[in-house]
């Protein structure tokens, strides 16, 4: 075939090549297409480097059906070409492809705007089919060497570029998720830890209001500063941590009884606490769940029942651990208006993989469950 119509189906054939596959595998399929096309012996792409000794040219991707490339080599004057060159000089092509065997290169640059980045290198050890390359020759070529330059150079870059804008939306999602999770948490934290203790603030406000004994609202206003001063102690914490004191240090059945009392001096209700098989401490997320749900039960309770005795069960049977807040209240009313407490009970234990369930009983009360597996 003639040399020009040789390199124009080579042009045509580059032109197919689709950045839609992986790049590897575009590239190495360009270097084999060069070799069969050009009936070459050995094709090799080598991309600049700047490092300590210089620029250095390092192999990138190679086809080589009998040459040896060398793998990198210094900054010579071959590599700052910035046209198309064909050497015809045996001596001059084994020095430059550093293998014995090559008789004859063609050096083809990979261009951007330019400056030339690397080189396409392709290399015969016998008689080349481009040996005559004519003036026109040389212009087709000049014409394949942008597309070279896509290929082995824009396309890896985009691609790169591509997989990064991937990779950050990954985590640019995770990141809001993260986010999202985290403001949940701390607003159920604030409801559970703060918002309790402002309601016994409020209670006991209530007793002081209607009350006329100096004495007795003296006294009850040393117990309300001393809350004031245990909330913003809580906050603090909370803004610290946001984990309950008083379980980390005491453990679930010390924690669950210190509140309880705490419950029944300032909201006067009747609370009997029934524990059954809690030897050794669960684990810190159940403990936590557990605790939580006790406070907001209670809380409810002093909120929206009208009860004047609540029970509470806290035992282990078989491989659960099981919650049970029972009041003798007038129940949920049919048109209650939705909160987060119980919602908040809700989710913790779903994520548990535990249960969670209210009997209503209008008239005579309301009780929660929970149900969590200890593994
Ligand atoms: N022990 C109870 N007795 C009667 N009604 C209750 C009881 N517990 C909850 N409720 C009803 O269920 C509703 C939802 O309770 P939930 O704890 O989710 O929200 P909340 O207490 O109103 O507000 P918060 O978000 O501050 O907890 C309450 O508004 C109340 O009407
Ligand atoms: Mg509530």
């Amino acid at each position: 075939m003639p040399v020009n119509k040789l390199i124009i189906s080579l042009l045509k054939d580059l032109s197919k090549v689709s950045q839609e596959t992986s790049n590897k595998v575009v590239r190495e399929k360009v270097s084999k297409l060069m070799c069969s096309v050009l009936e070459a012996d050995g094709c090799a792409v080598y991309l600049h480097h700047s490092d300590k000794k210089g620029l250095t040219l390092s192999k990138e991707d190679s086809f080589l059906k009998g040459l040896k490339f060398a793998d990198s080599w210094q900054h010579s004057e071959w590599t700052l070409l910035s046209s198309p060159q064909y050497i015809h000089e045996p001596e001059q092509a084994k020095a430059f492809t550093e293998d014995i065997s090559c008789q004859h290169c063609l050096i083809l640059p990979l261009q951007l705007e330019e400056q030339t980045l690397g080189i396409v290198l392709v290399g015969w050890s016998k008689s080349s089919p481009v040996d005559d390359l004519s003036p026109e020759d040389y212009q087709i070529l000049q014409v394949i060497t942008p597309r070279l330059s896509d290929i082995f150079y824009i396309y890896p870059l985009l691609s790169h570029l591509t997989q990064r804008e991937k990779d950050l939306a990954t985590l640019y999602h995770k990141a809001v998720k993260d986010f999202e999770d985290n403001k949940k948490q701390i607003s159920l934290e604030l409801h559970d830890e703060v918002g309790q203790v402002l309601t016994s603030i409020l209670l006991q406000l209530k007793l002081l209001q209607n009350s006329n004994d100096l004495e007795y609202i003296k006294g009850r206003l040393g117990g309300l500063h001393h809350i004031t001063l245990e909330t913003l102690e809580e906050v603090r914490r909370i803004s610290q941590n946001l984990r309950p004191h008083l379980l980390e240090k005491l453990g679930l059945k010390a924690a669950v009884e210190v509140h309880v009392n705490e419950y029944i001096q300032t909201t006067g209700i009747d609370v009997e606490l029934r524990t059954h098989n809690l030897g050794e401490r669960v684990s810190e997320a159940l403990e936590n769940i557990v605790y939580r749900a006790v406070q907001e039960g209670l809380t409810n309770v002093a909120r929206h029942s009208g009860a004047n005795k609540v029970v509470i069960s806290l035992t282990i049977k078989g491989n659960n651990l099981f919650l049970q807040i029972l009041d003798n209240g007038k129940g949920m009313e049919k048109n209650h208006k939705d909160g987060i407490g119980l919602l908040g009970i809700k989710e913790r234990v779903s994520r548990a993989q535990g249960k969670f369930w209210l009997i209503n009983k209008p008239g005579l009360g309301l009780t929660i469950n929970v149900l969590l597996p200890l593994a």
